[in-house]
């Protein structure tokens, strides 16, 4: 999961992820990374771990990190927050980029719309509330459609 600092959205799409796919049973590990360096070290803004708290989810011990090439490697799949984090994590990436692992997170509910999670960092407690709800729904969509198709390929039903 991915955006710009590291701080408010791509911490709560890594934590709201990491527990649907906990929940669902599926072996899934969740990251999250920024492609600017701003606040490395730092923990997710006090509005989205108070959100995430408030719907069940922890966030509180992550730290802010920045994107490197090598996690074109190491994960399966990357999601981006906006498009702007599309062309950011495709330049860092250079002869590692992997168009077929990248996608903008809001394409899983609103397939090849190419819609921003819009960045909260500005705004008030509201953005946050509403951003939360996008990635969690989008979120829904991922464990539906891939957590499907691993249970399926280990033959579990
Ligand atoms: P994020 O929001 O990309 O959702 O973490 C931002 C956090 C910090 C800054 C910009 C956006 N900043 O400019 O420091």
């Amino acid at each position: 999961m991915v955006c710009l600092g590291n701080i408010c959205r791509s911490p709560l799409a890594e934590g709201i992820l990491q527990h649907k796919a906990d929940k669902a049973g599926l072996d899934w590990k969740v990251d999250s990374a920024g492609t600017a360096h701003y606040h490395i070290g730092e923990a997710p803004h006090m509005l989205s771990q108070k959100v995430a708290k408030m719907n069940g989810v922890d966030i509180s011990s992550q730290q802010c990190r920045q994107f490197k090439k090598e996690d074109m490697l190491a994960f399966e799949k990357i999601y981006v927050m906006d498009s702007e984090n599309y062309i950011n994590v495709k330049h860092i990436s250079r002869e590692l980029w992997d168009e077929n692992k990248v996608e903008l997170l809001l394409n899983e509910l609103h397939p090849g719309r190419n819609m921003s999670v819009p960045d909260p960092w500005y705004g008030t407690e509201e953005g946050y509330h509403k951003v939360y709800k996008m990635i969690s729904d989008a979120c829904e969509v991922i464990i539906q459609k891939y957590g499907a198709s691993v249970t399926k390929g280990n033959g579990q039903h």
